[in-house]
């Protein structure tokens, strides 16, 4: 059994981070998305993974390597223009061989696994197996229709009206016969070859193709607000136990909760409220921060009052009240207006959206 993980793509929803950085490397709690998606992957035993990457790859691979650090092999292959999910399977023909393989969207978090599925899978082994979630709102995704004994007998893009309240993950177990699927399918309307097109035309075939209901936690981390959402469930599963044993904290300060300081993090005449990481090398002086932030490596907070938020490697904020819900990018520089000021001076990239306290 292989893995195929999809970290290609365009990330319009996630710009502008994706103008400068993939957003599958986007972190949560300080570690990649991609870093959670191939610990999934190799919770299930699985050590050969290949990962499809666009026109950003070259970060992807140095960011993770061989895959030797997290215990498996991994292999790059290259799509440099996006043209769905199905094309990504495409080029990975030769790679995939005779191989059973699962299929994981590289923005999508599913913490808590899918070994079940992966076991389904293994029991019945049927064509293909999707895993699904039950939403309250099915129109924004891919829809599986499914009986009562978990055979799919219809799968639809973004249905006007669902139904079924059970939407694709972005987590798929595929036999072979998916090679042959996504050959034999034409692009759709937005112009990708579409893998909910190459399921539906196995399951018109008659091939079995099986749903597995997930009931944890999942998140597609396609835009900021999931990636916040996302950064506080995990942030709350932290693991209570050593806290901030790496760190440097002065008498002045209080940590409360879980708080996590990485090695060379030093915290000066502040108040940390838990769950939060601060990442290497980086200061908080005189601020007040958390709960629910993630705070990267080298960055520096001073005279600050941050909440719910993330801040990228090498960001420096201060003197700024009240700042909570914030997605700071990497050496970012947040501060507040010389004294006697009467303006906000903002230099903002392309596609930023920024929001004032009147
Ligand atoms: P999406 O998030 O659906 O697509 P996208 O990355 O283009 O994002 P946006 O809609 O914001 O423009 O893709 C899901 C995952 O699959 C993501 O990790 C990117 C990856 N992907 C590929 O590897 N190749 C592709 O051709 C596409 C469409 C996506």
């Amino acid at each position: 059994m292989k893995a195929l993980v999809l970290a290609g793509g365009t990330g319009t929803r996630l710009r502008p981070f994706s103008y400068s950085m993939p957003k599958q490397l986007m972190p949560i709690a300080n570690r990649p998305v991609l870093e959670y998606v191939l610990a999934n992957i190799r919770a299930l035993g699985i050590e050969e993974a290949a990962v499809v990457v666009g026109n950003r790859g070259s970060e992807i691979i140095a960011a993770l390597g061989d895959g030797s650090r997290l215990g498996m092999r991994l292999t790059y292959i290259c799509q440099l223009h996006p043209q769905g999910l199905a094309h990504a399977v495409r080029l990975a023909r030769e790679y995939l061989g005779e191989d059973d393989f699962v299929m994981h969207l590289g923005d999508t978090m599913l913490p808590q696994g899918f070994a079940e599925a992966a076991e389904e899978f293994a029991a019945r082994r049927p064509d293909a197996l999707v895993v699904v979630r039950k939403v309250a709102d099915p129109r924004a995704f891919g829809v599986a229709e499914v009986t009562a004994d978990g055979t799919v007998t219809g799968l639809v893009e973004k249905p006007e009206q669902p139904r079924s309240d059970l939407a694709m993950t972005g987590v798929y177990f595929f036999t072979p016969a998916i090679h042959q699927a996504v050959e034999r399918i034409e692009p759709s309307a937005r112009g990708e070859l579409e893998i909910t097109d190459a399921i539906q035309w196995l399951v018109s075939r008659g091939s079995a193709v099986v749903a597995q209901e997930y009931r944890g936690y999942w998140k597609d981390t396609g835009r900021v607000e999931d990636v916040l959402d996302c950064n506080r469930e995990l942030l709350g599963r932290l693991d209570p136990a050593p806290q901030a044993a790496a760190g440097q904290v002065d008498e002045e300060s209080l940590l409360i909760g879980t708080v996590l300081l990485e090695p060379g993090a030093r915290v000066v005449r502040s108040r940390i409220q838990g769950p939060v990481v601060v990442g290497a090398g980086s200061l908080v002086q005189d601020s007040r921060v958390g709960p629910y932030t993630s705070v990267g490596r080298d960055c520096s907070l001073i005279g600050t009052h941050v909440d719910d938020s993330i801040v990228l490697d090498g960001a420096s904020v201060s003197g700024v009240p009240r700042l909570r819900g914030s997605l700071i990018g990497r050496s970012a520089a947040v501060t507040s207006a010389d004294r006697g000021n009467d303006h906000h001076r903002l230099v903002v990239g392309d596609h930023t959206q920024v929001e004032v306290a009147a």
